[in-house]
């Protein structure tokens, strides 16, 4: 008997590694986020797209998944909070179903200076400003994932938040804090049938390192053993195998993307 081509296109998404998956990713916008949003509906997500100012391109993600055939929904929301955030993983529960998959990935941005001339108030913002993005979301997340049995939490570190980098004092604190919050939540949700995992980029290609100086990117890339910097496609890429069933026994990782800059 020949298959019809309705059954045929059933077989195949069967074969995508996020089918019947529903998934949030917080700045989803722009750079990393929006790669992974994409990647994400590739293999069949249904993707919440979180914005907090760049509506457009986050209507454009969404067109993007869904001119390929997937499902996405631009929903906005300043992670840092609460109030915001509940709104949004309703609205995506409402349109999809209940959340299995949460992307932490906001960027909190920050100020690059030597120590000695940060001022406590930016170091202060980005510090609460990373955490609060990695709370408030897990927060409104969890209860429904517990409900479920099964949940993955993903969160977007850096190489940073284990090897300093001159000028990124508050960034590399911030960012530890993010990683020993995720262990936490592996070792507390585990239980639950709850994963969560870091992924650490390094230098990114992204609207976040666009200032940079050439001449320093250049460099940066000369010492990554695969001699090229990070694009957003990387690290959406480490994230997939993060998310998909494949990784089902993984949890409490810390997976460095980084062209083998950062070797454990
Ligand atoms: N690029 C790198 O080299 C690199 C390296 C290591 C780690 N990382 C990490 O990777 C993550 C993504 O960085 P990226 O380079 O892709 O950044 P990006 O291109 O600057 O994009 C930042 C995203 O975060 C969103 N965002 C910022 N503040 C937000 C808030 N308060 N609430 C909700 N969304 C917010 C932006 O949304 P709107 O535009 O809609 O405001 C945008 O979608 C960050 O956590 C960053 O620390 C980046």
């Amino acid at each position: 008997m020949v298959a019809t081509q309705s059954q045929n296109s059933q077989i195949l998404d069967n074969y995508k590694l996020m089918h019947h998956r529903v998934v949030l990713i917080t700045g989803a916008s722009r750079g990393i986020g929006a790669a992974t949003a994409k990647l994400l509906g590739q293999h069949g997500a249904a993707v919440g797209v979180n914005y907090y100012g760049s509506e457009e391109a986050a209507q454009q993600v969404v067109e993007e998944i869904s001119s390929d055939g997937g499902r996405a929904l631009a929903v906005k929301a300043d992670v840092r909070d609460p109030q915001q955030v509940d709104a949004m993983v309703q609205q995506v529960s409402e349109a999809f179903g209940a959340i299995d998959t949460l992307v932490i990935n906001a960027n909190a941005g920050f100020p690059m200076a030597p120590f000695v001339d940060y001022r406590w108030e930016d170091f202060e913002a980005k510090l609460v400003g990373e955490l609060k993005g990695a709370f408030f979301p897990s927060k409104a997340v969890v209860p429904s994932m517990i409900e479920q049995k099964r949940g993955c939490i993903i969160a977007v570190s850096s190489g940073l938040s284990r090897y300093p980098g001159e000028g990124f004092s508050a960034h590399s604190t911030a960012k530890s804090g993010l990683d020993a919050f995720i262990k936490s939540l592996a070792l507390e949700l585990g239980p639950h049938g709850i994963r969560a995992n870091v992924v650490a980029p390094g230098l990114t290609l992204t609207d976040a390192t666009a200032r940079l100086p050439q001449e320093h990117k250049e460099a940066s890339a000369q010492m990554v053993p695969l001699k090229r910097n990070g694009l957003p496609e990387d690290v959406a890429g480490a994230i997939l195998l993060l998310a998909s069933q494949e990784a089902r026994f993984i949890s409490g990782a810390y997976l460095p993307v980084s062209g083998g800059v950062q070797m454990l």
